[in-house]
C-alpha cells in the first residue's frame, strides 16, 4: 500500500510539473518601462545622427566650363551634404572649345583690370547669411580666377565678409597663387582657408581621397 501511495506521489508531481512547464512558455518577454527609442537624444542630451560640422552650415557654389570643376563639385556635395549652385552666365560664350575661349577670356580679365567691369551672370543668393562656410569651385584661366566666378564674388563680396571661403582650383598645370590673390582683393573681409589645388596630374589619383583630406586640413568632417 505504501509503494502504490508513492508512485500516485510520483506520478501526480510530474503532471503538476509538465503543466507548469506549458504556461512558462506562454508568458511575454519582459517589456522594460522606458524603452530606449533608436532616434533619442543620446546620454549627453547631442541628436545622434545630426552631424553638426563645427564650421557650421556650407554652400558650394562653382563655374565650370569644360566640366572638371563640376564633377569636383558633385563628389563636394556627396561628401558634405551642402547645399549646391552653379553660377551662370548671363549670355554664355559661344565658344565650343579652349582655344576659342583663350582671346574672350583674356579681353574679359583686361576689362575687369582696367575698367572694373565683369561680365554680367544670372546668379544671385539672397540668404548668404544663412552660411558659415562658402565653398567656392573654378578653374583657373590665364593663371587667374575664371572671370565668371569673379563676377560671382564681385557680386557677393559684402555678403560674404566674416565667412569662411574655401577654394577648389582646377587647371592644367599653373599654380594658383595669382587666384588665390584674385579671391583676396574681392572678398577683402573674407577668411579664406587653405586652398585645394587639381591639375591634370592630380586627376589621375583618388579625387574623393584627395577632397577628403582637404576637408580635415580646413577643420570640415566629411
Ligand atoms: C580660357 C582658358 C584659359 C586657361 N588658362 C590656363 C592656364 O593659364 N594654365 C593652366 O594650367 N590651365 C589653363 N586652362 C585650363 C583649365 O584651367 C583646365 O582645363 C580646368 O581644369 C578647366 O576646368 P573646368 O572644366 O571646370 O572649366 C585654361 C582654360 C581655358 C578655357
Amino acid at each position: 500500500m505504501k509503494k502504490i501511495t508513492y508512485i500516485l506521489f510520483l506520478v501526480l508531481s510530474m503532471v503538476l510539473y509538465s503543466c507548469s512547464e506549458g504556461d512558462q512558455l506562454e508568458v511575454e518577454p519582459e517589456v522594460p518601462e522606458n524603452p530606449q527609442q533608436p532616434d533619442a537624444p543620446n546620454e549627453n542630451g547631442d541628436e545622434e545622427g545630426n552631424n553638426t560640422s563645427p564650421t557650421g552650415r556650407s554652400l558650394i557654389a562653382y563655374y565650370s566650363w569644360s566640366g572638371n570643376s563640376r564633377g569636383f563639385a558633385q563628389i563636394l556635395h556627396n561628401l558634405t551634404g551642402a547645399e549646391i549652385v552653379e553660377v551662370t552666365m548671363t549670355n554664355p560664350y559661344s565658344a565650343t572649345t579652349d582655344q576659342q575661349l583663350y582671346s574672350i577670356a583674356t579681353a574679359e580679365l583686361n576689362r575687369i583690370d582696367r575698367d572694373g567691369v565683369y561680365p554680367a551672370i544670372n546668379t544671385v543668393i539672397e540668404s548668404l547669411e544663412a552660411y558659415d562656410t562658402v565653398f567656392l569651385l573654378t578653374p583657373l584661366w590665364h593663371a587667374r580666377m575664371s572671370t565668371p566666378m569673379q563676377s560671382f564674388l564681385y557680386s557677393h563680396a559684402e555678403k560674404l565678409a566674416g565667412k569662411r571661403l574655401a577654394l577648389i582650383i582646377t587647371s592644367a598645370s599653373s599654380g594658383v597663387s595669382q587666384v588665390m590673390a584674385d579671391a583676396r582683393r574681392l572678398c577683402p573681409n573674407s577668411i579664406l582657408t587653405n586652398e585645394l589645388w587639381i591639375n591634370y596630374a592630380a586627376m589621375n589619383g583618388d579625387i574623393t581621397a584627395l577632397i577628403t583630406n582637404w576637408l580635415l586640413g580646413i577643420g570640415v568632417s566629411p
